[in-house]
């Protein structure tokens, strides 16, 4: 019975501009999600997630994920969630030629849904490793990435790009611009992140800048101005220059407030990790709420952190080399 995991993320530079065929660069995080799929002998599905929502939820179906199943509390970002892992079946389903074949699948997740740290991504990559190991057709690492791009894009009406999931495939930093994905060499990393206890509308922040973008040539050249300033992040992180690293984030920042998709409370925790001497901080993902992630995890900005008043939960993380990993047991 194959269990997969797969690293969280967080984006040093890039999010949203990626969207438009801009380089970003985002780090595989030390925080997994672990995916175990059963082949079951008749065409049902069972999805249990023990630790989503506070009492854990299972949805059992048959014939495909219906758009209107209910579940109790409703909750989007864990509806989406079962979307992701329903396609992420169907696409090993695909694969095996198996088209009706149902499945047990359990997930556990260190990453807050919906955060900015990749929850879904990892989620979705980590199923389809699992499946298609399941059905004997198992795929390599990059093979995952696609397939997993392609489940994101379509359960995100297109508003995907091939950033977090070919992350989370792989591990460690990646570049992504378009269709080009790749490893780059970093130093170990370390970060302290922040979560307000929320999460952003991934699909619906994407359309936000989207709409700014095609309404306003301020907001298309801020989108290019994200993409320069990744190229000079690239150098800064091939060159180890911590300093310039944290400078760079911090405009980053700047220029996603400018597309709005910052909130107060991301704000004011990065100010709080600023003011506490974090070489730089930004929001992570998304935005709208969620996660910042600092560059640096020193005991007081960690400190600082919890004691913001936004933030409900602040942790050290560090960048992950490994990427899709089998794992024995969960
Ligand atoms: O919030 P996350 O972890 O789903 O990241 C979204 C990143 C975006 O650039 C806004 C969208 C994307 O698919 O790249």
């Amino acid at each position: 019975m194959p269990v997969s995991s797969a690293p969280g993320k967080v984006y040093l530079f890039g999010e949203h501009a990626v969207v438009y065929g801009e380089p970003a660069i985002p780090c595989a995080i030390d925080r997994r999600a672990r995916v175990r799929v059963r082949r079951r002998e008749d065409d049902r599905t069972r999805i249990t997630a023990p630790d989503l929502g506070l009492q854990g939820l299972t949805v059992e179906y048959g014939d495909g994920l219906e758009s209107d199943v209910e579940l109790e509390p409703p909750a989007t970002a864990i509806g989406q969630l079962f979307g992701y892992v329903d396609m992420a079946l169907d696409v090993a389903r695909s694969i095996a030629e198996v088209p009706t074949h149902g499945f047990d699948v359990r997930i556990e997740s260190d990453l807050p849904l919906g955060g900015g740290l990749g929850s879904s991504a990892a989620v979705t990559v980590a199923t389809i490793d699992a499946a298609t190991r399941a059905l004997d057709v198992p795929l390599s690492p990059p093979e995952v990435a696609d397939h997993g791009y392609n489940t994101e894009y379509t359960v995100q009406d297109g508003n995907a790009s091939r950033a977090d999931t070919f992350c989370s495939a792989i591990g460690g930093a990646v570049r992504v611009e378009g269709d080009d994905c790749r490893s780059v060499a970093s130093a170990p990393l370390s970060f302290a992140v922040g979560f307000d206890g929320g999460a952003g509308d991934t699909a619906a922040l994407v359309a936000g800048v989207r709409d700014l973008k095609e309404t306003y040539d301020f907001a298309a050249a801020t989108v290019s101005a994200i993409g320069g300033l990744v190229r000079a992040g690239q150098m800064a992180l091939a060159e180890g220059d911590r300093a310039e690293l944290g400078r760079l984030m911090n405009v980053n920042h700047g220029l996603l407030h400018a597309l709005g998709v910052s909130a107060g409370s991301l704000d004011q925790m990065v100010w709080a990790a600023r003011s506490a001497g974090a070489n730089g901080a930004k929001l992570t993902g998304a935005g709208g709420g969620g996660c910042i992630v600092t560059l640096g995890a020193a005991d007081a900005v960690t400190t600082a952190l919890q004691a913001c008043q936004s933030c409900e939960e602040a942790f050290r993380t560090s960048l992950d080399t490994d990427g899709i990993r089998a794992e024995g047991s969960l």
